[in-house]
């Protein structure tokens, strides 16, 4: 599979990965090399990773516990503690080993360590390698409101070896697949028609639905890195689906990112919907299947109420004012919108009934 041209890195797919790690690894001479894994990345991604690379240069190894929780600046004083007392200096370089939560507080944590050094993102999860990993957005929470702290910096290459998904959850392999489909609603109908009668996936078929999901995010970032225009296009399905991932964490039904963004998608088609933009049977086809790979999630009167209270926390935010992308058509996307606090209301509505 042909390499991606990213923002100043490439990203690379399975064995010609690992080669150009070790090329770069050669070309930068990097005085240690840390790897940064959590509890099962350790186990299950970090073997096959060491076997193929082989180099002189002194490695460590940092673990960290799995999940979302460790994604705080509690975790990055430990981590950044860590690197400096093992001698990490600003040639060293961190190869951030996991999911997206491995990827974003590895990236937040090179990025500030001695002002910035070198870091390698090599995804493991499906979320991690259509999304989280390329773009260059990295940070960390603050208690349960998400990705309030980082910064947008770039890894100097990502490598995906789509192999590593064979030990990946199913749960966590549909989590991904949320952000496949956003992929599809707001830029490419082709593309999303692949989902309609989504089955049983093949590792080949899944191989080629990964690579166009990183081709369609990266078009994207490329366009806009900085997030002024179009690459809000990707917050489709988040606005909403931020606000029910927070509100859900500390439940005893807590959501997954992507089932959150699952649900978000249903409710901001329907918002699309209302502002005459999609069809009626354009947002039934989302709709259903959405929930036909998802399921519903039950969510009460006061969950509706505490989710739209932590809408005012959303980054997309200016002067006060929510702001959704929404979509057009299938394929295509308007951003900057505005919506009412009604018209959310009965997004909900129409999600229970
Ligand atoms: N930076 C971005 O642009 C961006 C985009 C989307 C999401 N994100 C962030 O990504 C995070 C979610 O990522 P995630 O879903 O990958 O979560 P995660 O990193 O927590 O991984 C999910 C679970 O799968 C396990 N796992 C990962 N790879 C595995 C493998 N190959 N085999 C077995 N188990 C494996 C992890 O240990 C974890 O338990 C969120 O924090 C979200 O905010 C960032
Ligand atoms: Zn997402």
């Amino acid at each position: 599979m042909q390499s991606i041209q990213a923002n100043g890195y490439s990203i690379y797919f399975n064995e010609s990965g690992y080669e150009a790690i070790q090329k770069i690894i050669n070309e930068n001479n990097y005085s240690s090399i840390f790897i940064l894994v959590d509890e099962n990345t350790n186990v299950f991604c970090l073997p096959k990773f060491l076997s193929l690379l082989a180099t002189e240069i002194q490695i460590e190894i940092i673990e960290i516990e799995a999940g979302e929780e460790m994604k705080n600046i509690t975790s990055c004083i430990e981590i950044w503690s860590i690197l400096s007392e093992l001698g990490a200096d600003r040639k060293s370089v961190l190869i951030n080993l996991g999911g997206g939560v491995i990827t974003d507080l590895g990236g937040f944590i090179a990025s500030t360590f001695k002002r910035g050094i070198d870091f390698i993102n090599v995804p493991t999860s499906l979320l991690g390698m259509v999304d989280a990993s390329i773009g260059g957005k990295n940070g960390v929470d603050i208690g349960n409101l998400k990705n309030q702290i980082g910064v947008i910096s770039n890894p100097k290459m990502v490598v995906l070896d789509v192999e590593f998904l064979e030990s990946l959850p199913q749960i966590q392999m549909r989590s991904g697949l949320a952000e496949m489909l956003k992929h599809g609603l707001i830029y490419d109908k082709k593309y999303w028609n692949q989902f309609l009668n989504l089955t049983d996936l093949n590792f080949d078929d899944l191989e080629i639905l990964i690579y166009r999901s990183v081709e369609i995010k990266n078009e994207i970032v490329l366009q806009d890195p900085t997030e002024n225009g179009i690459r809000k296009a990707l917050n489709f399905g988040h606005t909403l689906g931020h606000a029910i991932e927070s509100h859900f964490l500390d439940t005893t039904t807590p959501l997954l990112h992507g089932e959150a963004v699952a649900i978000g998608m249903i409710l901001e088609s329907y918002i699309s919907k209302e502002q005459n933009m999609l069809t009626e049977i354009e947002y039934l086809e989302i709709k259903n299947t959405v929930l036909g790979l998802f399921g519903k999630h039950s969510i009460s009167t006061n969950d509706i109420q505490n989710i739209t209270g932590l809408l005012i926390h959303d980054k997309k935010n200016e002067y006060g004012k929510i702001q959704f992308a929404l979509i057009k058509r299938i394929g295509e996307i308007i951003i900057n919108q505005e919506a009412s606090n009604e018209l959310i209301m009965s997004s909900f509505h129409d999600y229970e009934s």
